[in-house]
């Protein structure tokens, strides 16, 4: 398990695992443009020889509010695709074999990045996937505090979920500027056999959002976790594509009330992307996380970063003891209030906790 809540964050994580256990994984199941006619919600399907051949123009015909499901067919999509309705809204990718990732066959493709030499003012454009009321509940800003939470901004969607998708932002093959493959703000969300690929900041969870990752592939080599949100990260695998940044490298966010927003990766692996890139034992620092830097009191004494019952050659006892006060080795009943998404997922503007309707059943 590895946690980074509260304000900025940086951190080179090690191997991660813990010690809950998972539930049984549900049957086989095929899907292709015949879900639809026993969904359980209204559905339909994009595809090359559908009325919507891309997934935008099929979230667009959308009226705020039905349940909806959105079946894609199998292929490559390059498009970026914006959510900002509040209901219900479930896409899933073709698949003869929805319980494993490894059969996925829909792709969603971007090329964007934000920063210097780059002509994006915020990372929020750059994202394939955006699940977020409006443009300014999806911006990061700058700063510590990033930009702030509007007291007036509605929310978002209160229950998005995608299955069996790929979102690759294939801006560059290294660290080149922010380059999201999501955004999450103001909205609930969960994704269940997904891949994300990018090489800078592939995954944000900002201001008031809730994000569950289940059986995932997120791939990076800088800041591949950073937000102001929650996200819970559940037997996932995340892959190291260079070295280089930080894992985790979260903002936290300012609050009259006790939060724990920050990331948690629970029952997952760090792991190469494959067996001819350089990366050896410097890929997971000995010390395990570092500081955002040397002086920046966002982080030195404003942000928890710990890990419970990691293991593996990423794990080194030794150096995470030394690095007391930067890093936490933390005991079973220190990590108990982090041990399960009931734990942390809160009610917005609250502390209580048990925020999950939005995870339960399936659809
Ligand atoms: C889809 O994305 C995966 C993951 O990045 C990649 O391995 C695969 O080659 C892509 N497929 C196509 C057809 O581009
Ligand atoms: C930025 O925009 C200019 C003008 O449209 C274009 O020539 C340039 O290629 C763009 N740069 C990037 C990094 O997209
Ligand atoms: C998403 O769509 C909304 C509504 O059209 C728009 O205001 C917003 O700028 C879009 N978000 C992004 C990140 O482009
Ligand atoms: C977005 O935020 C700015 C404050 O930075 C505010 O002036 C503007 O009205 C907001 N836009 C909307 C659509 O709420
Ligand atoms: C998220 O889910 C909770 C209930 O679990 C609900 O109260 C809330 O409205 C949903 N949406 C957002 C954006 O929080
Ligand atoms: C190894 O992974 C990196 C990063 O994803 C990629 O650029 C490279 O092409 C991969 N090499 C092989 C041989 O698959
Ligand atoms: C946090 O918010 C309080 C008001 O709620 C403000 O006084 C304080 O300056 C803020 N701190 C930071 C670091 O933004
Ligand atoms: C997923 O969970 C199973 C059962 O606990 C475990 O064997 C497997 O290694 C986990 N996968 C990852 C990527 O950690
Ligand atoms: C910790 O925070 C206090 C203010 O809350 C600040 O005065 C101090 O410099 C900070 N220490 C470090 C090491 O950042
Ligand atoms: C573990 O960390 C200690 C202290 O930093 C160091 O002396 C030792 O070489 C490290 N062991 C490995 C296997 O990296």
């Amino acid at each position: 398990m590895i946690i980074t809540t509260s304000s900025a964050a940086a951190a080179a994580a090690a191997v991660a695992a813990a010690a809950l256990a998972l539930l049984a994984p549900a049957s086989a199941r095929n899907i292709n443009a015949d879900y639809c006619k026993h969904a359980q919600t209204a559905c339909i399907v994009v595809g090359p020889t559908q009325k919507y051949t891309t997934i935008q123009s099929a979230v667009a015909s959308l009226d705020d509010t039905t349940p909806y499901t959105i079946v894609v067919q199998s292929g490559v999509y390059h498009e970026q695709v914006n959510v900002t309705r509040t209901g219900p809204l479930t896409l899933r990718g073709e698949t003869t074999q929805s319980e494993d990732i490894a059969f996925n066959t829909v792709n969603i493709t971007w090329s964007a990045a934000a920063g210097t030499g780059n002509n994006l003012t915020d990372n929020a454009y750059s994202s394939v996937l955006t699940v977020a009321p409006n443009l300014n509940a999806s911006l990061t800003g700058s700063g510590p505090t990033g930009f702030p939470v509007l007291p007036n901004n509605p929310f978002g969607n209160v229950d998005f979920r995608a299955h069996n998708i790929n979102f690759e932002n294939k801006f560059s093959d290294h660290s080149s500027g922010p380059a999201l493959a999501l955004s999450v703000g103001y909205s609930n969300s969960s994704f269940y056999r997904c891949g994300f690929y990018s090489f800078q900041d592939t995954l944000y969870v900002g201001k008031l959002a809730n994000a569950y990752f289940k059986e995932n592939i997120i791939a990076g080599q800088t800041d591949f976790f950073y937000g102001f949100g929650t996200a819970w990260v559940e037997n996932s695998t995340v892959v190291l594509r260079n070295c280089g940044g930080g894992i985790t490298a979260w903002k936290g966010t300012n609050t009259t009330f006790t939060n724990k927003y920050g990331v948690y990766i629970h029952n997952s692996a760090v792991v190469r992307a494959n067996s001819s890139l350089a990366i050896t034992g410097n890929a997971i620092l000995p010390a395990g996380y570092i500081k955002w830097s040397a002086t920046d009191n966002r982080i030195n004494n404003q942000t928890f970063m710990a890990e419970y019952s990691t293991y593996g050659p990423g794990f080194n006892a030794t150096a995470r003891a030394a690095n007391a006060g930067i890093g936490m080795v933390l005991t079973h009943a220190e990590y108990s209030p982090y041990s399960s998404p009931d734990r942390v997922f809160q009610f917005p503007f609250t502390s209580v906790e048990g925020n999950t309707a939005w995870l339960s059943g399936d659809r």
